[in-house]
């Protein structure tokens, strides 16, 4: 495994690669490497001769400047982790690189990046958008992976590869649960083992109305109000503050992220809630 820090370096480097023949798997992060991003990796190992992994945190999509500062940046570990899943190359750019100053262009995302998550994260997916956009340039022809647990992001970056063209396979890869059915998230580390429980609201409220679905329901009004019901459903033996606190719980169609009005094909059932003032969010195809 080899590190590339400079911007140009790396798009030579890939460059170089798929001259030779070989078709590169990229993944982008923000670093501090976990289960989720293992899944990513490993998937990109099955399918491309070659994995890069970026590790970039993008000042871009935080809003708040104490959530970037607070962000944990642990470069050596991820080295680590990088090199015993087999992973071939590692960009680390700068950000003076990345995002030479002053900035004069940014992407813009319409309508998907300002509901949902957008909705309470101002310019978040604009910041996505645009830095997805340089490793895409960088990276050239090949695949991308995104996990499904943002599921808004993923559609925001299928729609930019479509729109602008970028010559690159959007790969999304499952959601990972553990076997209570609690969707794997960097966030749950935050939560006390009561909290934890609490938890567990979004994926039932998930799987719920799944069932609901599967048994016949098709109105859309319907399967969100079980889902509402299921996540202020109070639970017994958790403290009142420790009690999920709902943001939203929504049909939509995959691709526009639109509500429809009743469900006649694929839906994507999304969940927002806080648990102890943790925002956790989960999802699910159906
Ligand atoms: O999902 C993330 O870690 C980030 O949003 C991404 C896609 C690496 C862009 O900074």
């Amino acid at each position: 495994m080899f590190r590339i820090v400079k911007a140009k370096e790396f798009q030579a480097e890939c460059e170089s690669l798929r001259l030779d023949g070989r078709t590169i798997g990229l993944v982008p992060t923000m670093g501090a490497l976990h289960s989720g991003h293992r899944q990513l990796i490993t998937m990109a190992r099955d399918q491309c001769d070659i994995v890069a992994v970026s590790i970039f945190v993008n000042e871009l999509q935080f809003d708040n400047p104490v959530d970037l500062e607070k962000y944990p940046r642990v470069v050596d570990k991820d080295l680590e982790i990088a090199s015993s899943l087999g992973v071939d190359l590692v960009f680390t750019p700068e950000s003076a690189d990345m995002h030479p100053r002053p900035t004069l262009f940014h992407l813009e995302v319409d309508r998907l990046g300002d509901i949902l998550e957008g909705a309470s994260r101002p310019g978040h997916f604009a910041g996505v958008a645009t830095v997805v956009a340089k490793l895409f340039t960088l990276a050239g022809r090949c695949k991308a992976y995104f996990g499904e647990k943002d599921f808004q992001q993923l559609s925001v970056i299928s729609r930019m590869v479509e729109e602008l063209h970028f010559p690159v396979e959007i790969v999304p890869v499952p959601i990972v649960r553990d076997t209570s059915g609690l969707a794997f998230s960097s966030r749950n580390l935050r939560l006390d083992s009561e909290q934890l429980k609490s938890a567990l609201s979004l994926s039932r409220a998930l799987f719920a109305a799944r069932d609901a679905i599967a048994g016949g329901e098709k109105d859309t009004g319907k399967i969100e109000e079980l889902m509402v019901r299921e996540l202020r459903r109070e639970i017994a033996g958790i403290a009142q503050s420790n009690q999920p606190e709902l943001d939203y719980a929504l049909v939509v169609d995959p691709l526009t992220l639109v509500e429809p009005e009743r469900i006649d094909g694929p839906v994507r059932l999304l969940v927002a809630a806080r648990v102890g003032g943790v925002r956790l969010i989960d999802n699910i195809g159906v």
